[in-house]
């Protein structure tokens, strides 16, 4: 496995709201205070990752890796509109140039889910002035990305443009479908970002991580499932067009009916999460990717939600062999970030664990699993 190509970036993902704790200026934090019905569990503390960064760095760096995705929390920086925290910037400042003294080159997302509570009580996305405040926000973290070669603005565009229908009422399974009015605005304010990054920082290279969910028509399905692929997942992808790098992140399958989405066949083995096992989905995702954008792509997110690591193990192998397979067939494959380092908040729950790293949740002592060094040392080996 360990013939990657030159500078292929190999690594895990976090992300600040489900590892940090005591998020409490964020929407999701309110969402959670409130018992809203898709958040049965508040974060509360989460992993403490806020405090114990440096030792969730060692942990990644001591099995091998040699790349960190995390993000910055918005919340955190801007707690009230136009007011920074000196504080949550010298924090992160410190958490870049701790990857970077550790041999981590971190890859920075600058929007995961959450939002400042001021923002999304301003009316979130769908404010006149969203992109404007989102704007404001990046240029007030550029600072602290000395060091930095990559960036992803929002994670996710595609699921978190779900929100509005969560908070209308709307049910976690079976997902619906993001809505187009916030779609447009994030797409909006990804451009805006990437156009400024571009003036201010050229060295950064700028991409976003869109969920990419190989859709699979049965027979007859092949029109619905083409529509529903193109408004779930392909408009975000196609805005990614003449970015440095598409994020692709993948862990199942879905098919679809000449009715919509399907729930998993009969007997098929399900994660914790309730979706289908599914690992070879990865090779299917960064192919449609990388068709639909034309530029390089980066697997941000990949994994499985477990508590059988062995089966986390399987799950990784098949998957990374599809993916070898993709870039064998000329997929130009750029990275991979296993999701995710720690076990973490998996927004309103707990149970479904994703982490090469188990946490007590009374201690939050670290303890890894077999899959943190065996995935480690997959990855590209360092020059002797
Ligand atoms: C998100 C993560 C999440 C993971 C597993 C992605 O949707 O970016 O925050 O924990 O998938 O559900």
């Amino acid at each position: 496995m360990g013939d990657w190509p030159a500078g292929f970036l190999w690594g895990a993902a976090t992300s600040a709201h489900q590892t940090e704790g005591d998020n409490r200026n964020s929407d999701w934090w309110s969402f959670e205070q409130a018992g809203l019905h898709f958040v049965p569990e508040a974060s509360g503390a989460a992993v403490d990752s806020y405090r114990r960064w440096e030792q969730d760095m060692d942990l990644l760096a001591g099995a091998g890796f040699s790349d960190y995705r995390f993000s910055i929390e918005w919340a955190r920086i801007e707690p009230r509109r136009g007011e920074l925290s000196a504080t949550a910037l010298e924090h992160y400042g410190a958490m870049v140039r701790g990857a970077l003294a550790r041999g981590l080159r971190p890859l920075v997302t600058l929007h995961h889910f959450t939002h400042p509570l001021w923002f999304h009580e301003a009316g979130g996305w769908l404010a006149a002035d969203a992109v404007a405040a989102f704007c404001r926000y990046v240029e007030a973290v550029l600072p602290l990305l000395d060091g930095v070669e990559r960036v992803c603005t929002i994670n996710e565009p595609n699921i978190l443009a779900i929100l509005p229908a969560l908070l209308a009422g709307g049910d976690t399974h079976g997902l619906p479908a993001p809505d187009v009015a916030t779609g447009t605005v994030l797409i909006d304010a990804h451009h805006a970002v990437r156009e400024l990054l571009r003036e201010r920082a050229p060295h950064l290279r700028v991409g976003w991580s869109v969920a990419c969910q190989s859709f699979e028509p049965e027979p007859g399905a092949e029109d619905v499932c083409a529509r529903l692929a193109h408004d779930r997942e392909g408009r975000y992808l196609e805005a990614a067009r003449g970015d440095a790098w598409i994020g692709v992140q993948s862990y199942t399958r879905t098919r679809v009916g000449v009715d919509g989405p399907l729930p998993p066949p009969e007997g098929a083995r399900l994660t914790l999460t309730g979706w289908e096992y599914a690992p070879r989905a990865l090779g299917a995702a960064v192919r449609t990717a990388a068709r639909l954008t034309g530029v390089p792509v980066l697997v941000t997110e990949n994994g499985l939600a477990t508590d059988d690591d062995a089966l986390r193990r399987a799950y990784t192998a098949e998957a990374l062999a599809a993916l070898r397979d993709a870039m064998a067939h000329g997929v130009d494959v750029q990275g991979y970030f296993h999701w995710s380092l720690l076990d973490n908040y998996e927004w309103g729950r707990f149970a479904p664990t994703f982490g090469l790293v188990a946490v007590d949740r009374t201690t939050f002592e670290r303890h890894p699993k077999p899959s943190l060094s065996w995935l480690g040392a997959l990855g590209p080996q360092p020059p002797h």
